[in-house]
């Protein structure tokens, strides 16, 4: 049987309008992502990655074409079974770890579980779990400000996977990171992508990331110049 598909996207196109200028970020993308696949999507500044991260993860409508997560046509969805499906099967990584300041990291990992109406004590222990996975079982009750950058960016890694996605997407994971902390990040994806055989999908610049995933879709001026398979 074929794997199933955890993603895919059929003819995406998306256009931004500035006045009379149109910029077109992306022109008719058409990917698909099985369970399981450790995928880097790469190109320049400007390329389109962040639009690509942003349709598949349903924080943001194409202007045509289609987003498809795990078989179901993200367009045909009222908008709060939209933010169901993208809760129950999809974690998201920003690149700059938006994580809810007042909040201290135990809490924001559990904000999705309790968002999805899990009981705050199965939260805490879910959440608890997945620090210690992350390897900050000593840093669960400082807030943001109190970490450093590696550090956030974990926390932000254990706040997408505690829902148990099939897929997360991380949009430049390692963009503000050292070579130390961004080899660390690295590392935890490819060994939770093992664990737990979720689908990881992540833009980077980055070339060094390259040579650590099983697929590299190129990205130049939104359009897919090469889908390597490795
Ligand atoms: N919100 C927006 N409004 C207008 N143009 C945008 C917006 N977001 C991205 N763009 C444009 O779309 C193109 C692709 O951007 P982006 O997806 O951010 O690329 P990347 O993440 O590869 O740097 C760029 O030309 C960018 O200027
Ligand atoms: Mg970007």
């Amino acid at each position: 049987m074929a794997p199933m598909k955890v993603a895919e996207t059929r003819n995406l196109k998306k256009t931004y309008h500035f006045g009379d200028t149109e910029v077109s970020a992306l022109r008719e993308i058409s990917i698909e992502i099985a369970e399981r696949e450790f995928i880097a999507v790469w190109g320049p500044s400007g390329s389109g990655k962040s639009t690509l991260c942003n349709l598949i993860g349903l924080l943001d409508s194409p202007t045509s074409g289609e987003v498809l997560i795990a078989g179901n046509p993200a367009a045909d969805l009222t908008d709060a079974k939209r933010s169901d499906l993208r809760n129950a099967s999809i974690g998201f990584v920003f690149q700059n770890f938006n994580l809810v300041p007042v909040l201290s990291a135990l809490e924001n990992v559990m904000l999705p579980l309790q968002i999805a109406g899990v009981s705050k004590t199965e939260a805490a222990r879910r959440a608890s779990a997945l620090l210690d996975e992350v390897e900050l079982s000593e840093r669960k009750g400082h807030r943001p400000q109190k970490l450093s950058g590696g550090q956030q960016q974990r926390v932000a890694i254990a706040r997408a996977l505690v829902t148990d996605p099939a897929l997360v997407i991380a949009d430049e994971p390692t963009a503000n990171l050292d070579t130390h902390n961004a080899n660390l990040i690295i590392d935890l994806m490819r060994r939770i992508n093992g664990e737990r055989g979720a689908a990881f999908l992540f833009s980077t610049h980055d070339d060094r990331l390259l040579d650590r995933v099983d697929r590299r879709i190129h990205l130049c001026d939104g359009a897919i110049i090469e889908d390597e398979r490795l």
